[in-house]
């Protein structure tokens, strides 16, 4: 059985989007654990676009699973980590104009400067997964830095045009998780997985755990919208 890994990122875009203190990401967070999340994935962006210090400092008190933190490499944001300690850190690369994470990071031509951080990182006793696109070349150079862990960009699958490129893409998922395996890396995946795609990749065995955000706050609207409005209309009639 694979685990879930629940990103919380856009509960607090909604917020954001009126700065305000609702809707709590960290509330948020409580009810994922209580629905079954095996973990809590939020990402501290350099711009702060969603999630804020506040919002990863109460968290790391809340959650009981375990906090993952997915963040860019760069000096402030390790510092933080490292004050904060959630259990597990993704290192993701971080463009401040890009709409989300687009493509992994390219481990091979950063590996010293990675190794550096990885190895600070994982002293204080905090896991430490890298966000890699699925290819071999990468997955090498994980292992060679000293990850343990990889986290698969599925990207290209989650928006593959039709079935023969989703297909390939999936083929290449599969190919990759069990090259990572092999060379003893533990494999988790994720990015554009929703309701549809992530079927699919429960035949490959090697994933032991899927980060999902997006969908699954869309999904919620869906879920919740009806209670949300009778609420409303039981305050309003
Ligand atoms: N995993 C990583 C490393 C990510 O950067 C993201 C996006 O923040 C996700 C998973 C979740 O992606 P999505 O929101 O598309 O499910």
């Amino acid at each position: 059985m694979s685990r879930l890994g629940v990103n919380i990122d856009h509960v607090a875009t909604i917020r954001e989007a009126r700065k305000i203190d609702y809707p709590d990401p960290v509330e948020a967070a409580r009810i994922c654990e209580k629905a079954g999340a095996d973990s809590i994935v939020c990402h501290l962006r350099e711009d702060r676009r969603h999630i804020q210090d506040h919002d990863l400092r109460t968290l790391k008190k809340v959650v009981k699973t375990k906090l993952n933190l997915e963040m860019g490499a760069s000096k402030e944001i390790v510092d933080i980590a490292l004050r904060v300690r959630p259990d597990q850190v993704t290192l993701v690369p971080e463009k401040r104009k890009e709409l989300t994470t687009e493509g992994g990071l390219d481990v091979l031509s950063q590996k010293k400067k990675l190794k550096a951080v990885l190895k600070k990182i994982q002293k204080k006793g905090i896991g430490v997964s890298l966000f890699v696109d699925p290819d071999i070349k990468q997955l090498k150079a994980s292992r060679q830095i000293g990850a343990s862990m990889i986290e698969l960009h599925t990207g290209s699958y989650a928006n593959a045009k039709n079935k023969k490129v989703l297909k390939k893409e999936y083929v290449i998922l599969k190919k990759s998780a069990r090259f990572a395996k092999k060379i003893g890396l533990n494999v988790f995946a994720g990015h554009g997985l929703n309701y549809k795609n992530t079927r699919r990749l429960r035949n490959i065995r090697e994933i032991e755990e899927y980060n999902i955000g997006h969908s699954i706050v869309a999904r919620s609207i869906f879920v919740g919208l009806k209670n949300a409005v009778k609420e409303m209309k039981a305050i309003v009639r």
